[in-house]
């Protein structure tokens, strides 16, 4: 079975029809199924919150994986917890404290996630890896998708470094297209989210394009 798993971003879907598009990338291929929630604030854009979320998991059969682009993260944690999220990812860059924040992750029953924005150095998390079981590593600053890649391969690498043997999953988020997910793959990435690069060439009446995009990665 493929080591890198492929998380599609739902931000490249039809926002007239999720339901459709999470069981069309489901169906083709993707492995989990990459939720961005953003607020207006810690990003230039607003998406969707918790009922949103709660009614993409009645479509979602393999794993939800929100990535939290808001601040402050912990007054919502219940409500993601409740709208059956199965990774929660918090910015580190969103509060004081992250620390609290994944403990709240995890005590809400869901695995926790921390996201670094490209400028924030890996050694930021570097006290929080025992409550980590994913590090999102953004490589677009964050708030839209079909943006270029930047490159993050020694960030990725310091990462994996600083893991050692824990169970953390390393996830890249943002330009990854089949040119540049050989990059990250190298340096230790295990989870690549593609929005743009496996929505593009869909249609209302044919989705399956969804999976030659997701293949191609
Ligand atoms: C950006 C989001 C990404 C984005 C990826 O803020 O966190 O998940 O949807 O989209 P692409 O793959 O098109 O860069
Ligand atoms: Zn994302």
């Amino acid at each position: 079975n493929r080591r890198i798993k492929i998380a599609p971003s739902i931000l490249s879907a039809d926002f007239a029809d999720f339901g459709r598009e999470i069981r069309a990338i489901e169906d083709q291929g993707a492995d989990w199924v990459h939720v961005d929630v953003m607020d207006g604030h810690f990003v230039p854009n607003l998406t969707f919150g918790p009922p949103a979320v709660k009614a993409f998991r009645k479509h979602v059969t393999t794993v939800m994986d929100v990535h939290l682009m808001i601040a402050p993260v912990d007054p919502y944690i219940e409500a993601y917890a409740e709208a059956g999220a199965d990774i929660l990812t918090a910015h580190v860059e969103a509060g004081p404290h992250i620390h609290r924040t994944l403990q709240a992750i995890r005590g809400a029953g869901m695995k926790a996630g921390v996201a670094l924005n490209p400028g924030t150095p890996a050694e930021a998390i570097q006290h929080v890896l025992d409550l980590t079981d994913l590090v999102c590593v953004m490589t677009v600053n964050p708030g839209f998708g079909g943006q270029k890649f930047i490159d993050m391969t020694a960030k990725v690498r310091r990462l994996r470094e600083m893991i050692g043997d824990r169970e953390v999953h390393v996830e890249i988020d943002g330009g990854v297209t089949p040119a540049t997910a050989p990059l990250v793959a190298a340096a230790g990435a295990d989870v690549l989210v593609a929005g743009s690069a496996v929505f593009s060439g869909g249609s209302v009446s044919n989705s399956a394009p969804y999976g030659e995009n997701i293949r191609a990665i």
